[in-house]
């Protein structure tokens, strides 16, 4: 897929901007503060409805202003599709989606229209934090991947809430009543999170051979969680729950189902968060993510966009080509704070950004022509 406009208004430090980048690779170089991950996050929240670094979508309206509005336009082989994301201050709805000119009734809605994945110096959290920040890496590539599975999971959430609400009013009549719909909408969540993990798993795997260059080292991911194996999901559920009632009625929270689940990672069956290297965790957070873009190429028969935040600079020159030779099938805005650090990537345009104004510096292919 092609973006070929992202408008932004009132967005972090942007007053105004509107980016056409070209095919191949756009080079955002700045200095730190100045910009650049705004402008990925902005294709984030047209991709996905939300930013990939907050949850508070108030941080993303520029200061002292009522409204930030983001709007993005990408090529697709069946056609032209366009995004939008209006965030207000104050207003009874806090956040708005258009999808092609129309206000959508759901966040769903946006949902698969682009598609993005986004590396950046954080995912080594994907290693080393708890099991939250990869089941969101999961939920982030699985509702892009379809958007039934957002459905089902927000499906999931609700009722999560709703059981957690009587555990605290301590009402357990309706208990059984919720057990039933909470282990219904349990089960597309772990079948598909289950079969993503799989399929994740013999990708990042290839990568991690590649970009780490060791063949002794064999990266893993595997789903685990008291339904990591189940063949009636919504059966075994019930049966957690029925065991679990008492420490749940005694915690007033929900101990057993899919919001509980981890992604266990090992390299070469050893757990990599406890006995790993850096370059280690390194290598796995961005096989993980690479993972995920084939995953999403597959799905939907042509890339994703890729937005690459400051991550050239980590990587030695080696691991930089091999990279770089992966990814190289996709449109990608790429971050960087120096220029020397994204020799390899032959950009088809270099933006300088600079306290909410970009300028367009030089074309490396006309450079390469000349
Ligand atoms: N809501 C906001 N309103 C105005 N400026 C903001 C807002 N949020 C962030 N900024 C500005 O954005 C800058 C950080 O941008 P960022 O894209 O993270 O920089 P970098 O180029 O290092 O990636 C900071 O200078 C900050 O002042
Ligand atoms: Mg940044």
């Amino acid at each position: 897929m092609r973006m070929t406009t992202l408008r932004l208004r009132d967005f972090r430090g942007y007053q105004q901007v509107l980016l056409t980048p070209p095919e191949g690779v756009t080079v955002l170089v700045g200095e730190n503060g100045a910009g650049k991950t705004n402008l990925l996050e902005a294709v984030h929240l047209c991709c996905l409805g939300r930013s990939h670094r907050t949850a508070n979508d108030r941080e993303m309206i520029r200061k002292d202003q009522e409204t930030a509005a983001v709007q993005l336009t990408v090529e697709r082989r069946d056609g032209k599709h366009e995004v939008g994301v209006r965030l207000f201050e104050n207003a009874r709805r806090r956040k708005i989606v258009y999808v092609n000119g129309k206000t959508a009734a759901k966040i769903g809605e946006l949902m698969g229209h682009a598609t993005c994945v986004i590396f950046s110096p954080e995912d080594l959290a994907l290693v080393k934090d708890g099991p939250q920040v990869r089941r969101r890496f999961l939920d982030m590539l699985l509702s892009q991947q379809q958007r039934a599975y957002f459905y089902a999971l927000q499906t999931y959430m609700a009722a999560l809430k709703q059981r957690n609400a009587l555990l605290k009013q301590g009402d357990f009549r309706q208990l059984p009543a919720w057990d039933e719909q909470l282990s219904a909408a349990a089960a597309p969540v772990v079948r598909l999170r289950r079969a993503a993990c799989e399929q994740l798993n013999s990708r990042a795997r290839t990568h991690y051979y590649y970009i780490g260059g060791r063949e002794e080292e064999t990266f893993g991911m595997r789903y685990r969680g008291g339904l990591s194996d189940s063949a009636d999901v919504k059966a075994d559920m019930m049966k957690g729950l029925a065991v679990c009632r008492e420490e749940d009625i005694r915690r007033q929270t929900t101990c057993f189902g899919p919001h509980r689940d981890e992604i266990e990672l090992t390299l070469s069956g050893e757990l990599l968060k406890a006995f790993g290297s850096q370059g280690q965790m390194r290598t796995a957070a961005l096989s993980m993510k690479l993972a995920a873009f084939d995953l999403l190429e597959a799905a939907q028969g042509e890339p994703p966009l890729l937005l690459l935040d400051d991550v050239l600079s980590e990587l030695d020159p080696e691991r930089r080509r091999r990279l770089i030779a992966r990814i190289g099938r996709a449109q990608a805005l790429l971050t960087c704070t120096d220029e020397g650090d994204f020799i390899g990537a032959r950009p088809a345009c270099v933006l300088h950004v600079e306290k909410g104004m970009l300028t367009q510096r030089e074309s490396r292919e006309d450079a390469d022509n000349a």
